[in-house]
């Protein structure tokens, strides 16, 4: 039975949650049942005086109760369904909460969603100060709200504004941050938790023994006091109203309105105030019901579970990865010096080699950066930011290297560079070493060519930045195990990555299919459309930036190299627009450079740099594009691209596009993806789209073989690959 209710001669009662199968715990059916069993029985102890105070544990020390069942949330077929999922959470939580016994969540692990919502419904909550336990809610990511009492329950608890915070963001609290903001009663030592914890609701008995039932009450009003700002704001109807403005301002800035769930956690917060607990659970049921049956909704699900998918291949158990304890990196630059520090932050030490000695300082000094970021973020403690740095050492020699179990090489951009490297490598390296080249554009199978043990050797793409960006894409070469593929896709997961594998073909997957969309915004400059009216345009459709902006933030020397690489490995339709060309040939770098088609300063963007016209010959019309002619030509020259890449079975599935597009470029998530949101336009209209835009603008929109099929034959890429 999960979770398992045994009490004590002493009256002391533990529920304990253990999933029998699953690394975590997690609300699923049986453990709702199984819980709804549980708070009967308890309720009958408690009735019948053997049970005088519950504990809420946890088996695994990682794990208290993760969240909800995603599978679940993806079912929910209609609104009334939502709504009723909804009640049943918020009526059992309700139940829990009470007990005519105090009732404390001991939370250790992650505690997450609906799991962090029944910490909410408890008299008290303890928990454990080590680095795994986390407590949030990350439903806003999922585009719901938290819907088991949670929204109706957090801002009592933390505050108006700290609940919106928890809420609006997702972001899951450490436990000190927790015990601050009073989201839990008491932070206590990770060592012996279990038995602190009991302690404390030991104590809490003591004192109902001798209070007369007033401990929980006198918790309740022992709770955190708040400043004066913070009451008034908080605490004030004026206050709240000024919050909840600000909130709604806020969000409708960050998601430009396309996100329903965060519009709904603050309209649920401004009507419920003043309202009676009651009308607040119906409200916050009927606002499930509404969100979760959205197509938002189920398209961030969607992303969830490729997500997932990916990280969990046969690298995850079962499969044939190595084990990582050491690494090295050869190239301390941009990309190194970052790599290097993503190592060490998962606790692997790292050598990184280059060949100039400033190199190696500044590769280092990066690490450091990024680690000082990480403790001013509050994500690490300093102490243990220390300890990681001191991870990653550096030199010009290979000393070091020969242990390493798997070499990530970084260093510039040229195959006869990376091969004499390489070459070197082997040299120095254990027989069981696994090598990988970081490379963004050149052949791998080429690169192994010179190899002694091309089996033992993939690509491992990053992408800039490194420890922002979620996206690793796995290359696997001609010759390239399975071993090593599931020991570079392993380390990927270990580094908080998702990987995506891919075939060695130009580009591989992303910048294959960022390429015809770069160009074509090249294209658009040479018909005279205004560039910012062309990235505020793509923006509207839902990405972070524009196109413009993007050739600025890789640069533009690396947008054109590219650009003449992807020419000459797909011919004609990828011809570099005139406009990038010219462009190329003026001084402009982009920011690395301070200017680029936007002006920098300290890497921060500024104005646009209308000088950019002139400079590279540019005529510029005075008419702005239509947004959505700017964003078919952009998305349709994607689209009949990733179907190529399918076809040539650069990926395996429609999933890995979409994620591979969402993560490593920020393609709006809540459309799920490039090919999800070509499944949603219909492969026939956007079949017809790419033959009109053929038609006036030439063959390089022809459709491709497989678009042609699928949109003729009604079927859609996620259906036809769907992939393992
Ligand atoms: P970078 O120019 O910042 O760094 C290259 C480093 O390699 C320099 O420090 C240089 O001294 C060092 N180096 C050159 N020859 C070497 C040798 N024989 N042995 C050891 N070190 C040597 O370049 P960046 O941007 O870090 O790129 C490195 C690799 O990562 C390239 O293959 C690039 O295509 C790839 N990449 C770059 C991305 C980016 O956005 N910068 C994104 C993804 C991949």
């Amino acid at each position: 039975m999960n979770p398992r209710l045994r009490v004590g001669a002493d009256g002391l009662g533990r529920l304990v949650f253990d999933d029998p199968v699953r690394a975590h715990n997690i609300l699923d059916a049986d453990t709702f049942r199984g819980l709804d069993e549980a708070v009967g029985l308890a309720a009958s102890e408690a009735a019948s005086g053997r049970l005088r105070a519950l504990a809420i544990l946890s088996a695994k020390p990682r794990s208290f109760i993760a969240g909800a069942d995603v599978d679940a949330i993806a079912s929910i077929a209609d609104a009334q369904a939502g709504e009723q999922a909804s009640r049943r959470g918020q009526a059992l939580f309700a139940r829990l909460g009470a007990l005519p016994v105090p009732v404390v969540a001991a939370v250790r692990g992650l505690c997450l969603g609906g799991g962090a919502e029944l910490a909410l419904a408890c008299d008290f909550r303890v928990a454990s100060d080590d680095e795994a336990t986390r407590i949030g809610f990350p439903e806003v990511s999922l585009g719901i709200l938290p819907g088991w009492g949670g929204t109706t329950r957090l801002p009592g608890l933390v505050g108006l504004r700290a609940a919106l915070e928890l809420m609006l963001s997702g972001k899951p609290a450490s436990a000190s941050k927790a015990g601050r903001t009073g989201l839990v009663d008491r932070v206590l030592p990770a060592a012996q938790f279990e038995d602190r914890a009991l302690a404390f609701v030991r104590d809490l008995m003591a004192g109902e023994d001798s209070r007369g039932g007033g401990a929980r009450t006198a918790g309740a009003r022992s709770r955190r006091r708040r400043g004066l700002g913070a009451r008034l704001l908080d605490g004030t109807p004026l206050g709240r109203a000024l919050v909840l403005a600000m909130a709604r301002r806020q969000v409708a800035r960050r998601t430009g309105g396309r996100y329903p769930a965060p519009l709904k956690i603050v309209e649920v917060l401004r009507r419920g105030a003043g309202r009676s607990m009651q009308k607040r659970f119906e409200m916050e049921a009927r606002a499930v019901g509404e969100l979760a049956t959205s197509r938002v909704c189920k398209n961030l699900i969607l992303l969830f579970r490729m997500r997932e998918r990916a990280r969990k291949g046969p690298w995850s158990e079962g499969g044939v990865a190595a084990p990582v304890e050491r690494a090295a990196v050869i190239g301390a630059g941009v990309m190194g010096g970052a790599v290097a520090q993503s190592l060490a932050y998962r606790d692997i030490p790292v050598r990184l080699k280059d060949v100039a000695h400033e190199a190696v300082a500044t590769g280092l000094a990066a690490s450091r950066s990024l680690f000082n970021e990480a403790v001013s973020r509050r994500r690490l403690r300093r102490r243990e930011a220390e300890r990681k740095m001191g991870l990653v050492s550096g030199g010009l020699d290979y000393a070091g290297v020969g242990r390493a179990d798997v070499v990530i090489e970084a260093v510039v951009e040229r195959m006869d560079v990376k091969r004499a490297v390489f070459g070197e490598l082997e040299e120095v390296v254990g027989p069981r070493a696994v090598l990988a080249t970081n490379t963004s554009s050149l052949s791998v199978d080429e690169m192994a060519a010179a190899l002694d043990h091309p089996e033992r050797f993939a690509g491992m793409h990053f992408f800039n930045p490194v420890h922002r960006m979620p996206l690793v894409e796995v290359v696997r070469g001609a010759r390239t195990s399975e071993a090593t593929l599931e020991t570079i896709a392993a380390l990927a997961v270990r580094l908080g990555k998702t990987p995506v594998v891919a075939a060695d073909g130009p580009g591989f997957l992303v910048n294959r299919i960022l390429a015809p969309y770069l160009n074509e915004a090249g294209h658009l400059l040479d018909e005279g459309w205004d560039a910012r009216a062309v990235d505020a345009a793509w923006r509207a459709f839902g990405a972070p930036m524009g196109p413009f902006r993007l050739i600025d933030e890789v640069g533009i020397d690396v947008v054109r190299h590219a650009g003449e690489a992807m020419a000459t490995a797909l011919g004609d339709r990828m011809a570099p627009a005139p406009a990038l060309v010219a462009l190329g040939r003026t001084n402009r770098l982009g920011r690395k450079g301070g200017r680029g088609f936007y002006l920098y300063r300290d890497g921060k963007q500024r104005k646009f740099d209308l000088s950019v016209y002139e400079d590279a010959g540019l005529r510029r019309s005075r008419a702005a594009p239509k947004p959505k002619q700017v964003q078919d030509r952009l998305v349709l020259a994607m689209i009949n691209e990733a179907a190529r890449v399918l076809d040539e079975e650069i990926v395996a599935s429609a999933a890995d596009v979409d994620l591979g597009m969402v993560m490593g470029t920020g393609f709006p998530p809540f459309r799920g993806g490039l090919l999800k949101y070509a499944d949603d336009r219909g492969l026939a209209a956007v079949l017809s789209a790419s033959a009109a835009l053929h038609e006036r603008l030439g063959d390089r929109y022809a459709p491709s073989p497989v678009l042609r099929r699928l949109g003729e034959s009604g079927e859609t890429f996620h259906g036809v690959f769907a992939g393992r």
